[in-house]
């Protein structure tokens, strides 16, 4: 419980929010009106909890991530809008009749999106957490339980044409600067990427090109200078024509690699 008073009326509650440093007061005041249907009582309780900090996908249990609505059960990585730009490029790389794989998949957003996009194609989502395997297959996504690629079935052994994750890349050392909220209510097991954040990167490097097909691309979420770290690991396992994705601000946001083969290592 909060010891600010709730309002139940919308100007008042769009007020709170933006008193409550909210980014977006009138969509969030709009959303949690939607979502208590008229019951004053409902309203009050969900705003309460939206003003703990508690995310708002996990009140109302959905959000849009491009433009395609997505399931969100609480406990759930909630997908950011930083990794929109990425879900793109993963669209654009994947044939109409192609197969992707998506690790680390939470609720199965960028496996939606590649799906929606590609109706005709084959996409697989892996998470090693059960709460985001099942918001994933409530989504309708084709997910399995566990580490990386291990859940997944052998027969897509050397068919991926893309493997695309958000996987945990944040330093160890860097968690206590994240927002928060993503602290106080998200898994450190969403961001714990180890010392430099690279460990669970490096683990997907070395074990992609066994789904991979050969000229299949690995596009990966990662930050900072983390790009240049992974380069002679990329080099030395048959990856080539390496971008750094970059967002507006010229800010690193991913990697995108081709993978050959082994024999051109
Ligand atoms: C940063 S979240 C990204 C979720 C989703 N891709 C998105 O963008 O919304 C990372 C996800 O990785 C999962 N995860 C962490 N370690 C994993 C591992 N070793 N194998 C599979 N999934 C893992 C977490 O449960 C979490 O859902």
């Amino acid at each position: 419980m909060t010891d600010v008073a709730v309002p139940s009326d919308r100007d008042a509650l769009v007020a709170l929010f933006s008193r409550s440093g909210f980014v977006a007061p009138e969509d969030e005041a709009d959303d949690l009106i939607v979502h208590a249907a008229g019951d004053a009582e409902r309203l009050r309780a969900l705003v309460e909890r939206r003003l703990t900090g508690e995310p708002l996908p996990w009140i109302t249990g959905h959000m849009q991530f491009c433009e395609i609505e997505v399931r969100v059960d609480p406990g759930v990585y909630v997908p950011r809008w930083q990794s929109q730009a990425l879900a793109h490029r993963a669209v654009t790389l994947l044939p109409p009749s192609g197969t992707a794989i998506d690790l680390c998949t939470g609720t199965g957003a960028i496996a939606r999106v590649l799906s929606t996009a590609h109706p005709g194609a084959r996409i697989v989502a892996t998470d090693i957490d059960g709460r985001a395997i099942a918001c994933a297959l409530a989504n309708g996504v084709e997910a399995f339980r566990g580490d990386l690629f291990a859940p997944l079935p052998r027969s897509l052994e050397g068919c991926a044409d893309v493997v695309v994750g958000v996987v945990p890349y944040v330093p160890t050392t860097a968690l206590a600067l994240l927002q928060r909220d993503a602290l106080a209510f998200e898994s450190p097991l969403s961001y714990d990427g180890g010392p430099d954040g690279t460990d669970i990167l490096r683990r997907v490097l070395r074990d992609s090109p066994r789904f991979l097909r050969p000229g299949g691309v690995l596009l990966l979420e990662l930050g900072g200078e983390q790009a240049d770290a992974l380069r002679d690991d990329m080099a030395h396992l048959g990856y080539d024509d390496v971008i750094v994705l970059l967002d507006d601000e010229g800010d690193v946001r991913g990697v995108e690699a081709v993978w050959r083969s082994a024999a051109s290592t």
